[in-house]
């Protein structure tokens, strides 16, 4: 892969910055780069934790505001994000044990939301990638601002190709990200950097290959996201092939559905709550966690 060094204005480290490996990295890097939905923003607003993925559990109406209530905004953007850092809670507890002298790499860390939490519940050091240099800078000043900022570093790089060591890593994930890339491409580097023994855990969206191809509501939602979902057939001949062996594979579609229903009626809305929705009540897309072992 081509690289140049950079560094990254928010806190003075050196960064590895990619040029793009291909034209579409560079489309999503723009895409990234650009984003600044309110649907994210508001909702990291919360508690400083600011996630790009959705939720799951039951939703809680006694959080929520009653009709007329002037806050009810408030409050439903304050349980949409609960629900998401949930996702991110069940994640992490399939991560194995994990010390404090032991290194994660968030493949795809958006915004940090998840390596603050993975931080500040294991004591560990977390390392994480986007294409997006505007994300990697957010993610690092909010570390800085928390002071963790020499345990939590995101950078700017493929996580087809990251810098770290051959079983540097003890845990590895990607929380929504797998979408972007090859899957054989992507195992290949998460069971290169795993240590033997190491866990890796992905949460997904994915197409059920029970339903026969991706439907129309799926390509929908790659259209939307300029990404391109994988089946969940696909996602474990591809962990197969790469040493990760399924320790658990859970359908997170039923505790999914509840946030989706409930983003809905919400002036957050970005127009793909439907897709989502319907792709999900009639069984061509899945919401789901895998949790593989590095053998
Ligand atoms: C939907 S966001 C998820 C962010 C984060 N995992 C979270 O849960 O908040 C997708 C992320 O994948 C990253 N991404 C996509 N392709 C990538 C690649 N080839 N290398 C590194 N990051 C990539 C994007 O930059 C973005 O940060």
């Amino acid at each position: 892969m081509l690289s140049t060094e950079l560094t990254v204005p928010s806190n003075g480290r050196t960064a590895h910055v990619p040029n793009p490996a291909t034209p579409y990295q560079g489309d999503i890097a723009r895409y990234w780069d650009g984003e600044a939905r309110p649907v994210n923003l508001r909702l990291g607003d919360v508690d400083g934790l600011y996630h790009h993925h959705y939720g799951i559990g039951d939703v809680d109406h006694a959080a929520l505001g009653a009709d007329g209530d002037p806050a009810s905004e408030q409050k439903l953007i304050a349980e949409l994000h609960r629900l998401e850092s949930a996702q991110a809670d069940v994640l992490m507890n399939h991560l194995g044990d994990i010390g404090q002298g032991d290194t994660l790499m968030d493949a795809g860390c958006g915004r940090g939301g998840s390596m603050v939490m993975a931080n500040q519940r294991f004591g560990c050091s977390v390392e994480g990638v986007t294409l997006s240099a505007k994300q990697a800078e957010f993610a690092n000043g909010r570390a800085a601002e928390l002071g963790i900022q020499d345990r939590v570093r995101a950078r700017v790089c493929n996580m087809l190709a990251t810098p770290f060591d051959t079983g540097q890593i003890a845990g590895s994930w990607n929380n929504e990200s797998s979408m972007y890339v090859d899957l054989h491409d992507l195992f290949a580097e998460h069971s290169r950097v795993l240590k033997v023994g190491g866990r890796y855990v992905t949460i997904t969206g994915c197409w059920n290959p029970r339903y026969g191809q991706p439907s129309k509501w799926v390509s929908q939602i790659n259209a939307h996201f300029e990404c391109n979902i994988h089946s969940r057939r696909e996602y474990l001949r591809a962990m197969a092939d790469n040493r990760l062996v399924p320790q658990a594979v859970i359908d997170l579609t039923p505790d999914t559905l509840p946030y989706w229903k409930l983003r809905a009626t919400s002036s957050l809305v970005t127009g793909i709550e439907e897709a989502f929705i319907k792709s999900y009540e009639d069984g061509s897309f899945q919401y789901v966690l895998i949790a593989a072992d590095r053998v």
